[in-house]
């Protein structure tokens, strides 16, 4: 379900943005459209695109799995585009690159993630058997495999100083990531996983039960009208991730929607989940008689958690109190004037500014508040480690074209 009059939600600032950057983008960037190409005009598509297919055309492809596209490419700064023809692919991706990368899915419907053609599987949940969460994504965007675990305790898993930020500019257009291991939450499952990197995703899907996905340290990730769909803590990490027009799918009630750690920096950061113009709703009619009233906004995976609803429809799975605590060991993660666990004109049945009053877990934002992350520059950081903001040229601004 999608908001109908969603470009009226977006703020002036935004807008402006968008304005600006459709009319500065070169002619010959390939946001001269990425339609005809999606629709298999391979003419059409940038010069050099590597073409992947595994099915009735893959004589005509350069590869038959994805991955092997991804693995050709040079370890360096180049820029490439790989189209992936439509079809079932069974593999996990790993990108470690830093030059820009942009997987297309092949679609007649550029504009809807739920008609996308192309759908990555794997199967893996870390219910004890793997050293990490990480280990059982389908698709994983970090440097190293060391930058990309989820680890333990405030920081996560202990980085070696010297890691290079990873991939700088990597993008993805109508392909869903499916993590099928099991259809409730076995332990975590990741379809996507970012860390050290920038990623766009636009028009995608990314479904699992647990954990779906996973945006770790120093990761930045962007979702632009795409679908999410997942039961337990399905919007977890530690870096910074914002949803915009987004469609979150409750497929079952468990810990929340948000599970999201703060770290305690030197510098001021803004690592957190916003989620924004977007939409919350039990992912079909059965399920959401089960779930009337049950499902929490997110809970506090430690008491620096920055979680932001902001003018989100929420539909009646949504329980009185919105947020939640985490008992961590006996302990509660949430505190007071700490944990920032924030609504801004979120509405719908799931709505209940009783039920979040009483609760005491939300913080129920006021306009001036909510500017102070109201638009990605100003929640997105540069991977340098001095806390500088702006970091988002790698962001598709028109991604309709
Ligand atoms: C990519 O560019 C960055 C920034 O200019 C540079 O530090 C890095 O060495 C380059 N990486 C490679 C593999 O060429
Ligand atoms: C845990 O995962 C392994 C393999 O991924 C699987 O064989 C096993 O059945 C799982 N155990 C449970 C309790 O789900
Ligand atoms: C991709 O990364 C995952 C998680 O780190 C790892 O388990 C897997 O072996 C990697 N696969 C490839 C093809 O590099
Ligand atoms: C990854 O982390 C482990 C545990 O901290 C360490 O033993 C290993 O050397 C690291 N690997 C790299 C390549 O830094
Ligand atoms: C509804 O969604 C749940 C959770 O994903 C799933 O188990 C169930 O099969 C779905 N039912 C229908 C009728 O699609
Ligand atoms: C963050 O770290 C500083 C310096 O160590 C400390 O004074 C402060 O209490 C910490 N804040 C939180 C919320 O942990
Ligand atoms: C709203 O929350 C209050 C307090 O928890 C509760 O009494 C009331 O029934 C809720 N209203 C709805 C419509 O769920
Ligand atoms: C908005 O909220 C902030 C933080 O709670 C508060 O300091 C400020 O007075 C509020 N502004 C208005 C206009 O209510
Ligand atoms: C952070 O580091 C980058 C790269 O060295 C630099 O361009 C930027 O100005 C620095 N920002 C601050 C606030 O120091």
């Amino acid at each position: 379900m999608k908001p109908i009059y969603r470009m009226v939600f977006l703020n002036t600032l935004t807008a402006l943005s968008i304005l600006l950057s459709a009319a500065l983008s070169s002619p010959t960037s390939k946001t001269d459209s990425r339609i005809p190409c999606q629709a298999g005009d391979i003419s059409s598509c940038p010069a050099h695109t590597i073409i992947v297919s595994n099915g009735a055309s893959s004589s005509k492809a350069d590869f038959t799995s994805i991955q092997a596209a991804i693995l050709s490419l040079p370890n360096d700064n180049s820029s490439a585009t790989i189209f992936i023809r439509a079809g079932r692919y069974t593999e996990q991706l790993n990108i470690t690159r830093p030059g820009p990368v942009t997987l297309l899915g092949e679609t007649t419907n550029p504009l809807d993630a739920s008609k996308n053609q192309v759908t990555v599987y794997w199967s893996a949940a870390n219910n004890g058997t793997y050293l990490d969460n990480a280990f059982t994504s389908v698709l994983t965007v970090a440097p190293t495999q060391n930058a990309s675990l989820t680890g333990a305790g405030p920081t996560g898993w202990p980085v070696p100083a010297d890691t290079p930020f990873g991939n700088s500019d990597f993008r993805v257009y109508n392909i869903d990531f499916r993590n099928v291991f099991s259809e409730y939450s076995a332990g975590p499952s990741l379809a996507v996983s970012v860390s050290y990197a920038n990623a766009g995703f636009y028009y995608s899907g990314f479904y699992s039960y647990q954990d779906t996905v996973y945006i770790g340290k120093l990761g930045n990730g962007y979702f632009y009208d795409s679908i999410i769909a997942g039961q337990t803590d399905f919007l977890y990490g530690f870096g910074t991730a914002w949803f915009q027009f987004c469609a979150l799918q409750l497929r079952s009630c468990g810990g929340g929607i948000t599970a999201w750690k703060g770290t305690n920096t030197t510098y001021v950061n803004k690592f957190g989940a916003y989620i924004v113009d977007s939409t919350i709703n039990a992912a079909n009619a059965s399920i959401a008689d089960e779930i009337k009233g049950k499902c929490a906004l997110g809970r506090p995976w430690n008491e620096l958690d920055i979680s932001i609803f902001a003018r989100t429809y929420e539909d009646a799975s949504i329980e009185s109190s919105g947020f939640t605590d985490w008992l961590d060991s006996g302990v509660q993660n949430y505190v007071p004037e700490v944990t920032l666990q924030a609504e801004f004109e979120t509405y719908g049945p799931g709505w209940n500014e009783t039920g979040r009053l009483e609760a005491g877990f939300d913080t129920l934002l006021n306009k001036s508040a909510w500017e102070a992350y109201d638009e990605p520059a100003k929640v997105f950081q540069f991977g340098y480690g001095n806390g500088s903001f702006g970091n988002i040229k790698w962001i598709d601004w028109a991604p309709w074209n």
